[in-house]
């Protein structure tokens, strides 16, 4: 599964690269309001630290609109991939993006049908919302495994993308039933990373180390 950051604050991106897993970034308009800079000159050095996918969403709600600023933001670096929203309009600028051979992620996912139609047009990847499902009481999880079922029975391409992550059982969830990628906020990264095990263990043999006759 790869492993892409939700967030547009370098620091957290540099962190992730450093640790060697990253394998790309997704961001939105809130992410980006939390950061201070030109939001063109911070996707840049995003896409210059991390190889991989680097979402950057359209405000417009209108296909013309859209595609424009698709074309726009694709100029950035070749790793951009454009979010577009999941509603009838960006069908239409999924399918005409797509076709450039620029890369789509399908954003506001809630239902299955949503996730075959935006396959259907080309997306790149489709990003079902889990935790903004769980915190409306349905259980987000449930839509990932109707989805990679659906695009398994008809060999799709477009990769199921699990976002709106809020804990490391979504992260074990989506990797047990094979999503292709999960994108989570830095502090869930942390938290895989985290056992209480490792740090008594390590804390231990630091302990006894001191012990040892280094002589
Ligand atoms: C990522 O692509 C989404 O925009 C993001 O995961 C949404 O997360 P949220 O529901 O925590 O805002």
């Amino acid at each position: 599964m790869k492993i892409f950051i939700d967030t547009a604050n370098l620091e957290e991106i540099r962190q992730a690269v450093d640790m060697g897993i990253l394998d790309g970034v997704t961001t939105n308009p809130t992410l980006m309001s939390k950061e201070k800079g030109a939001f063109k000159d911070i996707l840049k050095e995003i896409c210059r630290l991390v190889p991989g996918s680097v979402s950057a969403e359209v405000v417009a709600v209108d296909a013309p609109g859209m595609i424009r600023e698709g074309r726009e933001l694709a100029k950035i670096a070749d790793n951009i991939t454009i979010k577009i929203p999941t509603i009838p309009e960006g069908l239409k600028a999924i399918r005409a993006l797509s076709a450039e051979g620029i890369w789509v992620n399908a954003t506001l996912i809630f239902n299955p049908m949503q996730g075959l139609l935006v396959a259907k047009a080309g997306a790149t990847y489709a990003s079902p919302f889990v935790g903004r499902l769980d915190d409306i009481c349905h259980v987000g999880m449930d839509l990932i495994e109707q989805l990679i079922t659906i695009y398994a029975n008809y060999d799709v391409k477009t990769q199921v993308l699990v976002a709106s992550v809020r804990s490391t059982q979504h992260v074990i969830e989506a990797a047990m039933m094979g999503a292709h990628v999960c994108t989570m906020p830095y502090k869930v990264l942390m938290q895989l990373m985290k056992h209480p095990l490792t740090d008594s263990g390590l804390k231990q043999f630091l302990a006894d180390w001191e012990k040892v006759n280094k002589g």
